[in-house]
């Protein structure tokens, strides 16, 4: 099994209020189902999550009754972004149903506490693809809190160990400064520990969830002796394709765990 992570700036225009890439979606359903690879598929929220959240200061949790509205309308949109993701699925004959954490999980210190697996295991037994999403969830400490879809990569990545994890981004690789805003940006092919130190803290400050340097630390914490971990451009028409079938791509590579 692979594991992969639509980012939330691939499958919607994080500078527009909740707008879907609808045919980027499609595409990259078409990728896997022509791969042939059994698949579990996360997403991030893109705007239908960052742009409330980030207005309402929903990411340290509750400070005050006005983001209590913010919050359900966050949980409202993030939902309606993941039926459109599992619609695209769906049209491709990939079996797929979308399961909101917040609504069979809790989070503990904006960390996500999982003490029952079973509905999970039960429809990937069945053939049906969990399909989850970073999203606001209620929090014991803090009342409620973001929980990023990196993090719901690396529960599920502990509980189904997959051979390869995959995060498909709007850019070609890690580089190690945000190549969007700075041109002596350079991307880097290998990410290993030793070369996670040198790499520029201050990207995407609009991403309430962290910058490229975090999801890359996520990146290694999936990472083994055996498993490899890959950051893909997924507006490049078939490099995911590519990738799933095993071949060399334009991609970063992660490896070797963060220990
Ligand atoms: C963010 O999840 C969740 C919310 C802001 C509610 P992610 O951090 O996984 O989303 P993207 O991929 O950055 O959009």
């Amino acid at each position: 099994m692979i594991l992969i992570k639509f980012g939330g700036s691939v499958i919607t225009d994080k500078a527009e209020y909740r707008k879907f890439n609808k045919e980027t979606v499609a595409r990259l359903a078409d990728e896997i189902k022509r791969s042939g690879e059994e698949v579990i598929i996360v997403h991030g929220a893109g705007s239908f999550g960052h742009v409330v959240s980030k207005q309402y200061n929903l990411q340290k949790g509750y400070e005050n009754d006005s983001q209590i509205p913010a919050m359900a309308r966050v949980m409202c949109d993030t939902r309606e972004l993941s039926a459109m993701v599992v619609e695209e699925l769906l049209a491709k004959d990939i079996p797929a149903v979308s399961v909101p954490i917040g609504s069979c999980f809790v989070a503990d210190g904006g960390k996500l506490v999982v003490d029952n697996e079973e509905p999970l295991r039960r429809l990937t037994d069945l053939g049906i693809m969990p399909v989850m999403f970073g999203d606001v969830i209620t929090d014991r400490k803090t009342r409620f809190c973001i929980v990023s879809g990196d993090q719901v990569m690396e529960f599920l990545c502990r509980m189904y160990n997959p051979e390869k994890v995959v995060f498909v981004s709007d850019i070609d690789g890690l580089y190690d400064r945000n190549p969007k805003t700075d041109r002596a940006a350079r991307m880097i092919g290998t990410v290993t520990k030793e070369k996670m130190e040198s790499i520029a803290t201050d990207s995407n400050v609009d991403d309430v969830t962290g910058g490229v340097r975090n999801k890359m630390e996520a990146m290694l914490r999936m990472t083994d002796g055996s498993r490899k971990c890959y950051l893909v451009n997924g507006n490049a028409p078939n490099r995911l394709y590519s990738l799933l079938k095993g071949e060399t791509v334009t991609c970063t590579i992660a490896k070797g765990g963060l220990e």
